[in-house]
């Protein structure tokens, strides 16, 4: 590693074309690939669930799809897209390094601390580079959801093929919770994730600009 580089990953910087950045070009496009993926799922899926729901209630029938078949055809297609980029995300992530370098260490001390000053206003987002210790609990956090939607949807995809993850999950009836309440886990994330972007306007610049 060169003296740049170690100065930039001390301070939580990536490097690109020998300058520095918040976000390396591979996160911000897998990210935003990522975003529209999860919506296609998320909309396609409540269509899926309508036609047979798990609870005492149904999502608007104006979900992607407009119907069974057409949500399936949606969640098929997006499953692929979510899938491929979501390797190429997690593959250069453990590469680079950069999880490593952004994510860890997360221990319950510093969460208990970042939390806390988060609800009482305190909390600094003055250094985008850096991750608070809240942030790496959820970003870690969203990153084994996406992990454990994408297992229970293959276990209730292909329960045959996938015999042993459906038996895992706990069967098939069991599979089909899982890959629910990890979906509502997404969307709670997502709700606080993009008032946080709408609260903090400068992450959302630098995860579009990378700077
Ligand atoms: C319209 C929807 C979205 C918006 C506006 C948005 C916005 C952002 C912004 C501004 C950041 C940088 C935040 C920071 O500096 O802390 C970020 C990071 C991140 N977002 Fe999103 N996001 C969206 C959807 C999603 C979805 C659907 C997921 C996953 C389910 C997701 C997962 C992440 C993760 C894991 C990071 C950290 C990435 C890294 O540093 O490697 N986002 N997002």
């Amino acid at each position: 590693m060169t003296e740049t580089a170690k100065i930039e990953s001390a301070n939580g910087m990536d490097t690109e074309a020998g300058r520095s950045v918040i976000h390396p070009l591979y996160v911000r496009i897998t990210h935003w690939i990522n975003a529209l993926a999860m919506l296609i799922m998320i909309g396609s899926g409540w269509q899926i669930y309508n036609a047979s729901p798990l609870f005492n209630f149904t999502f608007p029938r104006n979900s992607l799809g407009g119907w069974l078949a057409g949500g399936l055809l949606w969640h098929f297609a997006a499953m692929w897209l979510l899938v491929a980029n979501g390797l190429v995300y997690i593959i250069l992530g453990l590469a680079t390094g950069r999880f490593r370098r952004k994510l860890l260490p997360v221990g319950p001390r510093e969460v208990a601390r970042d939390l806390a000053a988060a609800l009482t206003g305190r909390l600094s987002y003055a250094d985008l580079a850096r991750y608070n210790a809240v942030q790496k609990l959820i970003y870690l956090g969203i990153l084994l959801v996406g992990i454990v939607i994408v297992a229970s949807g293959l276990a209730i995809w292909k329960p045959v093929q996938f015999a042993p993850l459906t038996t895992l999950l706990g069967g098939y009836e069991a599979a089909r919770f899982v890959h629910f309440f990890a979906m509502a886990a997404i969307v709670l994330f997502l709700v606080l994730h993009v008032v946080m972007a709408v609260l903090v306007p400068k992450s959302l610049r630098a995860m579009i600009l990378g700077r």
